[in-house]
Parts: structure tokens; sequence; C-alpha cells
């Protein structure tokens, strides 16, 4: 870093800690001014090197990387005096953080992210903080925010497993390795994750679990529940864990009635585009039942894509038929995202959700729903729980409602399971029985973000 400024040198290291001013100021006790003043070139020798240290230990700096920024700010014998200090007494390598990038135009959540950061800057013990909903919903996007928010409270870094994409063992590996400890000759999954646990055992982290599916991972993937680490886990399935202390929270559409589907099309379109087609993109978001991914998928279109124009989008979309195939952009498709869950289920499940299809928008109760696929009622709510528990279909009402109890699809949901229902040609007894049914069996109401399906 021969000739860079003292503002040079510390720009760089602030952009790569992508701590934000306000952040450093927290965590180092030097005023954010004070701290902007030295990274905008006003001041060329900060008064105290003192504060130097404090913010240099915030960056996570290592020794030699301090003798430079000391170096910089014209204090060279400090500088020195580092370098030559055993090595016991300075920090060393820098706190692993691990988060996927975050999203560039991230919208909404307010409400969550406040819960979920008062459980998490609090807490002097383990917190483990469940985030359950369907695929698509923005659970990865959330989590990945959150981590971004929130690492300077957690000085030995942060942790990211994808349990969804990895194996236990790897990811435990990759753990050990952020703090240069090789794992790799313990093979067995038992003794690798508990030497793991021992390392993570006193460590002040935010570990993040991303789409998890079986507890039992979560067994080996958890740090000691003595320790300080902060646990953010999410998942589709919303009985995860269901005995352990832990902070649940439901990730929902973005609302119907609160701006976060425009916000997300603004950030990628615009606010000029998106004031000339508003009622158009509203209705769009409406058809796409406000899923964070559908609508991510189809600005991604309008913003790169020279062939797609919202007439065209509101054209699929009214049709009601094939509109899956046009939800895809890149790595994104929200059939893949739902692919995932319908996968692992028996065949005989696979039917049955399938032949839900046949309710359109209306939601239904079990019983209704064993009648229209030829089961029995404890199989149709055996069934029913599970899809629910994997987040393929959604409860209707509260405990309590006159509504509770029933179910429905997510209006893309249902064209997943009819697309499936044609290929695998099982929807057709299924309308039969439908026909058959007295109008009063099912459940009259339709959920209320929904257009029918043909
Ligand atoms: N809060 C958000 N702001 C902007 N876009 C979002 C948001 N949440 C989700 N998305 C979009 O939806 C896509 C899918 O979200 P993701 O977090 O992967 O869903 P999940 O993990 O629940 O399956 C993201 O890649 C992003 O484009
Ligand atoms: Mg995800």
């Amino acid at each position: 870093m021969i000739n860079l400024s003292f503002s040079d040198v510390l720009a760089q290291f602030v952009k790569r800690s992508a701590y934000s001013a306000g952040q450093l100021a927290e965590l180092s006790d030097v005023p954010k001014t004070t701290i902007i003043s030295w990274m905008d070139g006003r001041v060329n020798r900060p008064r105290h090197h003192s504060d130097l240290l404090q913010l240099a230990r915030a960056l996570n700096l290592t020794s030699q990387e301090t003798a430079v920024l000391l170096e910089a700010a014209g204090y060279a014998k400090t500088a020195e005096d580092i370098r030559q200090a055993p090595k016991e007494s300075v920090q060393d390598s820098a706190a692993p953080f691990q988060a996927i990038p975050e999203l560039p135009y991230f919208v909404g959540r307010e409400e969550i992210i406040k819960d979920i950061q008062s459980q998490l800057s609090t807490a002097d013990a383990q917190r483990i903080c469940i985030i359950h909903g369907m695929g698509g919903i923005g659970k990865t996007t959330l989590v990945a925010h959150l981590a971004y928010r929130t690492r300077y409270l957690f000085p030995d870094g942060v942790l990211w497993g994808d349990v969804g994409h990895s194996e236990p063992m790897a990811i435990l590996q990759a753990f050990a390795q952020a703090y240069g400890v090789d794992v790799s000759h313990y093979r067995d999954l038992a003794s690798r994750s508990q030497v793991v646990r021992q390392l993570l055992a006193d460590k002040r982290i935010l570990l993040v679990l991303d789409d998890v599916w079986y507890s039992a991972d979560l067994r080996h993937l958890l740090p000691p529940s003595t320790g300080a680490a902060n646990v953010l886990i999410t998942t589709r399935r919303n009985d995860l864990l269901a005995s352990g202390a832990v902070h649940r929270i439901g990730l929902g559409l973005f609302d119907e009635d609160r701006p976060d589907s425009l916000a997300l099309f603004q950030q990628r379109l615009g606010s000029a585009f998106v004031r000339r087609e508003e009622e158009a993109l509203k209705e769009i978001a409406h058809s796409l039942g406000h899923l964070p991914l559908a609508i991510a998928i189809i600005a991604n279109h309008l913003a790169l894509d020279p062939d797609w124009s919202v007439e065209y989008i509101l054209k699929v979309l009214r049709q009601k038929q094939g509109t899956l195939a046009d939800l895809a952009y890149d790595d994104q498709s929200v059939s893949l995202s739902f692919h995932v869950g319908y996968d692992s289920l028996p065949t005989e499940m696979k039917q049955f959700f399938m032949k839900l299809a046949v309710f359109q928008d209306r939601a239904f109760r079990p019983e209704t729903a064993a009648f229209v696929t030829q089961i029995s009622p404890d199989t149709a709510r055996r069934f029913l729980r599970r899809l629910y528990t994997l987040s393929l279909v959604q409860v209707q009402g509260q405990p309590g409602e006159h509504n509770w109890r029933c179910y429905h699809l997510h209006p893309l949901m249902r064209e997943f399971a009819l697309e499936e229902a044609q290929k695998a040609n099982v929807v057709h007894t299924a309308r039969q029985q439908l026909a058959r049914l007295p109008d009063a069996r099912v459940n009259g109401r339709s959920h209320n973000s929904v257009t029918p399906l043909k």
C-alpha cells in the first residue's frame, strides 16, 4: 500500500468489512462523525492513536494490517511496536463472514426484521429463531439481509450453512476451517460434530442454517445450548425442532395491502415505469399471489428482456394456463422451487396434492378433500397436515374462527399442482367427484387474493 493516504487505506478496510460508519461507531466507541472525517480525508492524522486501535479491532484487522493503518495515519513508532509485539497479544486473523451476497434490492419485512433483531441483540445466552414459509417467499433473502445488518454484533463472526444443498459433514468442515481448524480426519458425523460444537462453545457468533428439512441435521449442526451463539434457521417445515425453546416466525407473502410488491418492481424498473404502469403491475402482483420469487422473476424479465412487456405478461397471466413456464429467469424458477418439496412426497401423497387443484380458488376442509380424492377422511387429514408442514398447502383462518382448519393452495402452487396433474392425468375423476358435491360441503369463501383458474 505504498503512497496510499490514510483515508484510502481506511476506506479499503471499511469496504472489505461491509460495515457502515454507524455500525463501526457502535462497535468501536469512536464517534461516527470522527470516523467519517477520517474516511473522507478531512482529518489525516487522528488525535489519539488509541481510537485507531479501537477501530482496527472493530474492523477485525490483523496485527500487520493494524500496523499499516497506523503508519498511514502517521504513527510509525506505534506501528513498529505492533509489528514487534509477541503474536498472542494482538488479534491475528479476521473474524469469518460466510454469508451469501446480499440482494441489492431488498424491500419490506420491517416488522420481522425488528422482531428478530430484538431477539438477537439482547442475547447473552444461545438464541434460536426459526423462520418458516413456502418456497420463494424470501426466507434466504431475509436471513442474508439480517446477517449483513447485524454482523457488527458478532465479534466472532458469521457462519453460514446451506443445509438444503450441502451435507452436514461438509458444513461442519467449513465452520471449523473458518477458525483455521481442520476436522477432515474426523470421518463420522458424530465425532466431527462434537469437535465443532466444542470449537463454537464460547463464540459470540451468528450461525445461519439455511433451508433445513430434518431436525436430525440440526442436532449435528447446532452449537451447544449453553453457548452464546445466535442461530437463524430457515425452513419450509413448520414442525421443525418442535420441542426446542425457539422463537418461531412464519414468513408470509408480500401483503396485498402494502406496497411491497410494487416496491420490488420499483427497485428493478425505476419509479417512472411503476408510476406509468401502476394499475397493470398491481394486477400482475395480485395474480402472482404476491409471491416474492414470482414478482422478482417478472421484474427481471421486464428490466432485462426486450421481448417482454407489461401487456404480454398480463395476457399470459389472464390465460391462467402454462404460467409457470414463463415464471423462470436465469437460475430463478417458481416451478423448480416448488419441486424441491413436492419431489420428497410419496406417490400417493403426490396424487392427492395434484387433485387438490380442482378446488381452484376455494378453501376446503379435510373431509371435502377426502370425498373429492376418494380416500378416507383420516388419511386426508394426515396428508393435509403433512403438506402443510412442508408449506405446500396453507391453512386459512385462526383457531376459533369459522374457517379454521380450512386449507387452500397459493394460486401458483395450484397452477403447479394442475400441471403435475395434467402430466399424470389424474384430475379427471377428482373433477367428477367435485361436481357431485353439494355446494355447502365446499367452504365457499374464496381465498381473497386469487382469481379462479379455468
Ligand atoms: N424482501 C425481498 N426484497 C426483494 N426481493 C425479494 C425479497 N424476498 C424475496 N425476494 C426475491 O425472491 C427470490 C426468492 O427468495 P428466497 O429468499 O430465495 O426464497 P426462499 O428462501 O423462501 O425460497 C429472491 O431471489 C428475490 O429475488
Ligand atoms: Mg431459500
